[in-house]
């Protein structure tokens, strides 16, 4: 069976792709062990000077696994793998780029809120589901969402979870660039290389200048926001809502 994350690592770029189409790329916890191993070997590998995410096929990522978190609420210390994975992405030293095609959900959007170029098609939807899901915002995102667009937007995107294009993603700075449909890996990797060549610790001193008036305040959001989210991932809402998707209601 093919990995459900792919890695490569050529000319100074990681690339790794979320594998698994089938489920719109809806990540489970060995695929986000398998992300922060990826991104810690990159850290120490001088091969790799840009990293690139990306997702297999239409969509960049249905988020979470809601199968598995139908497991997940009897044993929520479990969901520190995840919480792991965002903790290695938003301290990442070296440039991460993403491409994003079609559905981007949940932790689909806000681990690009911890990237630092983004691409996305026309076409890609953009939905932060976790209210309707009796959850809470993660990765830092009650904390970046509101930096990025203020309060009254914010509320909107995360307690109202609608869906929104590449159009709204790009006018409220989630993303970079918005391309045609099929080319936000060619294009993203366009800013890669572009990455790969400049002078390797400038690049990566200026990623710690920009992110280091925020870093404390990421980490205590991450820490209060995974408190909250696994007793929520034990809520009888949340059964309700996760039951509801897999039963198709
Ligand atoms: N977890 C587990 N499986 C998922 C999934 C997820 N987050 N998202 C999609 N899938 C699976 C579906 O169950 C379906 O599997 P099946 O073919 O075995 O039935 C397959 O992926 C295709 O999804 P489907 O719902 O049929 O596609 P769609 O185009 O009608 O809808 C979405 C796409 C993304 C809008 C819809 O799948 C969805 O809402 N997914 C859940 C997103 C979510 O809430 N993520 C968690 C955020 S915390």
């Amino acid at each position: 069976m093919e990995a459900l994350i792919l890695e490569k690592i050529e000319n100074g770029i990681q690339t790794l792709t979320i594998n698994r189409s089938d489920k719109k790329n809806a990540i489970t916890l060995d695929m986000y062990l398998a992300l922060t191993q990826a991104l810690n070997s990159a850290k120490q590998n001088d091969d790799v000077r840009v990293t690139l995410i990306t997702g297999a096929g239409a969509d960049f990522s249905a988020g979470n696994d809601l199968a598995e978190f139908v497991t997940l609420a009897q044993t929520p210390d479990k969901l520190n793998t995840t919480f792991d994975f965002l903790h290695t992405i938003a301290t990442y030293p070296k440039p991460l780029v993403a491409a994003v095609e079609g559905m981007a959900v949940g932790i689909g959007v806000t681990m690009l809120l911890h990237c630092d170029l983004v691409v996305a098609s026309q076409s890609s939807t953009f939905i932060l589901p976790f209210v309707k899901l009796g959850l809470v915002p993660e990765a830092a995102s009650s904390l970046l969402v509101p930096s990025l667009v203020g309060h009254q937007r914010a509320f909107e995107l995360l307690v109202l979870g609608e869906a929104f294009d590449a159009n709204l993603a790009l006018e409220l700075g989630l993303i970079n660039k918005s391309c045609d449909l099929g080319s936000a890996y060619e294009d993203a990797l366009v800013y890669a290389n572009k990455l790969s060549v400049l002078p390797t610790q400038a690049v990566q001193l200026s990623k710690r200048l920009l992110k280091q008036p925020k870093e404390d305040s990421v980490q205590l959001s991450l820490a209060r926001e995974s408190r909250v989210f696994k007793e929520r991932l034990t809520s009888q809402e949340a059964r309700d809502a996760f039951m509801a998707f897999l039963n198709k209601a």
